[in-house]
């Protein structure tokens, strides 16, 4: 007895998350995709976690580069967000988006609210996805707020206070 792939949906989508853009690097070669399943792990050492789909083009890089950045998107950053899930023009992501090199060479995006270099350490096989282990070797934050993903649609973040 298992849940059926609608269940899994309705239930995954229903715990809302922020959303990031996780990137890697191969000597000259950079990719990077959307992610909403990153969670911070371990504070000592510090650890964060990202679920990476088997089939996906950064998850290869990730694999082979050994490292990963981790780009918190801003409260209206929905259209980076959808350019970079988008198998429609992939390879031309980075296209018009400031970034730099972090430590470990994986490409960090200026203009997002939190960017983290990550080392991997472990890659866990997890069903059709890896779970990718990195401790994070340096980490910017910046004012803003954060681009919000709950049942399919964004969504922004309102304090309760
Ligand atoms: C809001 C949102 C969250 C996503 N979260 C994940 C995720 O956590 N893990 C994952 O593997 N793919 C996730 N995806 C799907 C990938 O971004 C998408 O499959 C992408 O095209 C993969 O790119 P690549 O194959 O070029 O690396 C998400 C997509 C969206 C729109």
């Amino acid at each position: 007895m298992t849940i059926d792939a609608e269940q899994f949906r309705a239930a995954m989508g229903s715990w809302p998350s922020g959303v990031t853009i996780v990137t890697s690097r191969v000597g000259e070669e950079i990719h990077g995709m959307t992610v909403s399943d990153f969670s911070g792990v371990s504070l000592d050492p510090p650890l964060a976690l990202v679920c990476a789909s088997k089939t996906s083009v950064t998850t290869g890089l990730i694999e082979e580069g050994g490292c990963f950045g981790v780009n918190v998107l801003r409260r209206d950053q929905d259209t980076l967000s959808n350019k970079f899930a988008s198998k429609k023009d992939e390879f031309k992501r980075f296209e018009g988006v400031d970034t730099y090199e972090a430590k470990t060479g994986a490409p960090l995006l200026r203009e997002a609210l939190v960017n983290l270099d990550c080392r991997v350490v472990a890659i866990h096989d997890a069903g059709d996805h890896v779970l990718c282990v990195g401790e994070i070797v340096d980490a910017q934050i910046n004012e803003g707020e954060p681009l919000v993903f709950f049942r399919g649609g964004y969504g922004h973040f309102e304090s309760a206070n």
